[in-house]
């Protein structure tokens, strides 16, 4: 586990920015596996700018989106689709047929589970997967509890999912209860993963995963313990309370 500290979120979304688009550079049909949410944001930002500045070139590129909220479409504005979309699709030359997300609003969503966890392999392992992280530990959508999921699956949200993600809604109440999500067993089966935590609000989750090296289920990024090329860019805020890091 490699740890890089920035001071502020803008630097350390750069670094993430680049470590993605040096990859796509080594190899231009990158698998590549997005996160939703806040924290992407800004690093989606700067491969857009890498894209104008001709640094990046998105066109062979596979990209995945890891979870979908259960109900909600491709023209959702909160839907994960449309965020990848309005973020990086529309602003550079990213192939829409090469695009993969889950159809949430299937009526067996078993089965597009299972669909989507072929579909996830079909050009092969992932190549890079960029994750967020939430205050309960949970990673892509697999949340705190007893037994994981290695493949594509249901997931309920937690209270603190929900209420975290409420930001994007008008109130908690219009969050999703539902999630369909890629499985532990996918993230970890990635050739190379890169976490980001931006602020004060992942400090304490981000200093139980420096300090115990375990796997505990109910801090699903534990898993990432297991994982032997994974690099965590966070700024100085999430690395808050580790001690080396102050
Ligand atoms: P956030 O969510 O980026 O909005 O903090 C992180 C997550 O839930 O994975």
């Amino acid at each position: 586990m490699k740890w890089e500290i920035y001071k502020t979120l803008e630097e350390a979304s750069k670094k993430t920015a680049q470590y993605i688009v040096n990859e796509l550079n080594l190899k231009p049909n990158l698998n590549l596996c997005l996160p939703t949410g806040s924290t992407p944001i800004n690093c989606l930002n700067e491969m857009v700018k890498l894209y104008e500045e001709g640094k990046a070139d998105f066109s062979k590129a596979n990209i995945y989106n890891m979870d979908e909220y259960v109900g909600l479409g491709k023209t959702h504005p909160e839907g994960y689709y449309y965020f990848l979309q309005n973020h990086l699709y529309s602003k550079t030359n990213v192939d829409l047929a090469k695009t993969y997300s889950f159809d949430a609003l299937d009526v067996d969503l078993n089965k597009q589970c299972k669909d989507y966890t072929n579909i996830f392999y079909k050009n092969g392992v992932m190549d890079v997967m960029y994750l967020g992280i939430g205050t309960d530990g949970h990673i892509a959508f697999n949340m705190p509890k007893e037994i994981h999921y290695l493949n594509a699956h249901l997931e309920n949200l937690s209270s603190e999912a929900l209420s975290a993600n409420a930001k994007f809604f008008n109130n908690v109440d219009e969050v999703p209860t539902q999630a369909i999500t890629i499985g532990i067993g996918m993230i970890l089966k990635s050739k190379r993963i890169v976490l980001n935590a931006f602020g004060k609000s992942k400090a304490e989750t981000i200093k139980q995963l420096y300090e115990n090296p375990v796997i505990d289920p109910q801090l699903p990024a534990t898993f990432l313990n297991l994982h032997e090329d994974l690099t965590i860019i966070i700024d100085k805020d999430a690395a808050s309370l580790i001690n080396e890091f102050k």
